[in-house]
């Protein structure tokens, strides 16, 4: 467009693109007027939803910033504090929790993605007077010191066996389409997204061997 047209120019751009940057400062939800598929956004300015999460079998409905981890979602608004924050980057594995069988880092995703999905935290696999066989073989096996990593250990071990009885091979399973044994290698392979700073490895592999019916 001709800057110098009589109908439109320059100066009268730079007025017409304040104004609407103004009363979008004003008003950012005009930002996004016109997509209906945006959440509503707050008077603080955030974008929030509801949301319903299937946590250890009870239903929990939540008014959440849209940016909510499901960690945070489950530590800060259900008080399941047995699920750890650690690194907050994928990468320790602390925040290992259960989604619809699967073992996801919680840090990494969003709690509106998971609307009416089934999780289960360290809280919905037992308990101190009925554990789960992991929860008991951790113990008998002393499988922890400091006890941080343990959560996430474990519920990611059941979702590691729950994959190698699916058959789902990893990145040292020399056979890719015959189903995996569970071998040390398979087995640190397979857990290696799960950190623990005491170093407590050696008794986690024996904890994990024993339940899934193996010689570590
Ligand atoms: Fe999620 Fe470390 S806290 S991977
Ligand atoms: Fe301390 Fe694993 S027991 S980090």
């Amino acid at each position: 467009m001709d800057d110098h047209s009589p109908t439109f120019s320059r100066r009268n751009f730079l007025i017409t693109s304040a104004a609407a940057a103004t009363a979008i400062g004003a008003r950012p939800e005009l930002a996004l007027a016109g997509d209906s598929s945006t959440a509503p956004i707050s008077e603080a300015g955030q974008s929030t939803a509801r949301v319903t999460l299937n946590v250890n079998g009870q239903k929990h409905t939540l008014e959440l910033d849209t940016r909510t981890t499901l960690l945070d979602a489950l530590r800060e608004h259900l008080h399941l504090t047995g699920t750890k924050k650690g690194c907050d980057h994928g990468q320790c594995g602390a925040c290992t929790v259960l989604v619809e069988g699967r073992r996801i880092n919680s840090c990494l995703t969003l709690a509106v993605m998971h609307q009416a999905d089934k999780v289960t935290t360290i809280e919905g696999l037992g308990n101190p007077g009925q554990m789960h066989p992991l929860q008991a073989a951790f113990v008998k096996h002393d499988g922890y010191q400091c006890g941080y990593c343990t959560p996430g250990q474990i519920c990611s071990a059941v979702g590691m066996l729950d994959e190698v009885q699916r058959g789902v091979p990893s990145h040292v399973s020399a056979d890719l389409v015959a189903r995996p044994l569970l071998s040390v290698d398979e087995l640190r392979e397979r857990m290696s997204g799960n950190i623990c700073r005491c170093g407590a490895y050696s008794n986690i592999v024996e904890a994990i061997t024993e339940v899934a019916g193996g010689a570590a």
